[in-house]
């Protein structure tokens, strides 16, 4: 049997000259009937000349080329396709790169209202690769979680963390104002730090009060000199400021390793060129590397320098790539005895304001697999007490941060969570300044929904309900700390079972 389909062509056609026809015939209505049938006339003549624009003159849209008036609707129905899918067509286990019971849970979280379900899982269990083993005899005594960078070098400005979890970096400039504001109170409220991102430290990082993880991206926004290399007096300076408890390093990150970027000078405030230190009358380029970082020698050196120049922990993040670059470094660090406070590993699957689909898709290496290889070339060098791990990669609820300290993560790192816990309905506008709801957007219009004492608490109650559940899980697997869980408390669904 034929399928039931419409003759677009056919269907453009009649469209078009059932138009002429309507503007003929009103026209005549004008002459003969009445004056006012002009205004119709008037009406329907501009959509003659859209028609005739798109048909004839304008030379970009093949389809508006080919169906004319008709083809805006393809155009409009593509605009609206992921608002349609979301709303109406997707199941709630579908949608990337959160599905709406992942999103679901940390709102409810977020809100504090009960994120318990009913009725078993809705995940797909049959080809599901890794849950957590619970114990027969889950423990009652859990050892409270404490963190501390820098005490493997016994610096004197060691930074303690109490919770597992982080705001993860994202930059005032891929961020708004209320946000930044209101994830600094909410993450003084919930008593954890939050990372600036590569952007430079603002004064809506400080303004809630939160303890800060200051990073430096490749083009060193804040402390740099304008070749992009670091301003030691700059980073003396900043490292003073009391609320900066952490310097991070960023060589990369999990959503575009490798890829630098390009600060064109449209987008250059006089308050971001102040905050960035950086001409307003330039593009400004961020680099792939840190300049003074072209070897694993070198690279030590500049650790070591930001180190003893902020006087403060200072960690390393990057997304794992080439495995060898990698054990270079180390062995590196070994030789030398100079080691990172922390590393940060960003899974492949991380997200970031705007990066080539290119680089999201193809490059990097996810974060499970990273974390093992680093881990594990770490035990075998010895060398796992030198340093702490942090793990980065869609980790926005209390399974999945588990499941990452198991594969051996001291801590956690959440970006996304925390959007979701401000209100983010995964709209995927970040790059485009029209966040519909005041979070990835400069637009005073769009950011006053966002009212800052409002989002904050829910910043605090979902740290408040991650780590209430984290320990429950904890509790569950009969292990009394994070740093009693390991890989033997994981069931990984073996390969050959797979598609069965
Ligand atoms: C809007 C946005 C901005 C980001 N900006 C930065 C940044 O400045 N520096 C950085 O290292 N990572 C940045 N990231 C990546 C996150 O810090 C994080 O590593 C990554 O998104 C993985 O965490 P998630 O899956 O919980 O979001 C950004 C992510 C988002 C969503």
């Amino acid at each position: 049997m034929d399928r039931l389909s419409i003759n677009l062509q056919e269907t453009a056609q009649w469209g078009a000259k059932s138009l002429y026809i309507a503007t003929l015939v009103f026209i005549l209505l004008g002459f003969f009937i009445h004056p006012l049938f002009h205004i119709g006339t008037a009406f329907l003549m501009v959509f003659v000349v859209i028609n005739l624009y798109f048909k004839h003159i304008q030379t970009h849209h093949t389809i508006l080329r080919n169906f004319g008036l008709l083809g805006i609707f393809r155009y409009l129905l593509e605009s609206i396709g992921p608002e349609m899918r979301q709303y109406f067509f997707s199941s709630d286990t579908e949608e990337r790169p959160f599905n709406r019971t992942e999103r679901t849970e940390v709102y409810r979280k977020a809100k504090d209202i009960d994120s318990t379900e009913s009725f078993g899982s809705q995940l797909e269990f049959d080809h599901h690769e890794v849950k957590l083993k619970h114990s027969m005899f889950p423990t009652d005594k859990l050892k409270p979680y404490k963190v501390t960078f820098g005490d493997e070098r016994k610096i004197k400005n060691t930074y303690t963390i109490n919770k597992p979890m982080m705001i993860s970096a994202m930059s005032f400039g891929s961020l708004g104002e209320q946000a930044i504001r209101s994830l600094s109170k909410g993450a003084k409220i919930a008593g954890i730090p939050m990372n600036t991102g590569e952007g430079g430290l603002s004064p809506y990082h400080l303004s809630g009060g939160a303890d800060i993880i200051f990073q430096m991206g490749t083009a060193k926004f804040g402390v740099r000199n304008p070749d992009s290399s670091l301003n030691e007096k700059k980073l003396k300076e900043l490292a003073n400021i009391p609320q900066v408890k952490m310097i991070e390093i960023k060589f990369s990150q999990g959503a575009k390793p490798g890829k630098g970027g390009l600060l064109p000078k449209e987008k250059i405030t006089e308050e971001i060129a102040k905050i960035r230190h950086v001409p307003l009358d330039q593009d400004v380029v961020s680099p792939p590397r840190h300049i003074e970082c072209d070897n694993p020698q070198n690279t030590v050196k500049f650790i070591k320098k930001v180190q003893d120049i902020s006087e403060l922990p200072v960690g390393i993040k990057f997304c794992l790539g080439n495995e060898r670059d990698f054990t270079n470094l180390i062995q590196e660090m070994k030789r030398t005895k100079i080691f990172p406070d922390y590393i940060a590993v960003d899974g492949a699957e991380g997200a970031t304001g705007a990066a080539p689909k290119s680089f999201m898709d193809n490059v990097g290496i996810p974060l499970i697999p990273a974390l093992d290889f680093i881990t594990e070339y770490l035990d075998r060098q010895k060398l796992r007490g030198k340093l702490k791990i942090v793990a980065s990669g869609k980790l926005i609820n209390p399974g999945k941060q588990l499941t990452a300290m198991a594969h051996g993560a001291d801590a956690v790192y959440t970006a996304r969570g925390f959007m979701l816990a401000l209100g983010c309905i995964q709209a995927l506008q970040c790059n485009k300044g029209t966040c519909p709801v005041g979070i990835t957007t400069h637009d005073w219009k769009l950011q006053r929904g966002i009212v800052v004492e409002d989002k904050a608490n829910r910043v605090a109650n979902y740290v408040k309900n991650l780590n209430h559940e984290i320990q429950e899980l904890l509790t569950a697997t009969g292990s009394e700390s994070v740093a009693d869980l390991d890989k033997s408390k994981l069931y990984v669904r073996p390969i050959s079972q797979e598609g069965d």
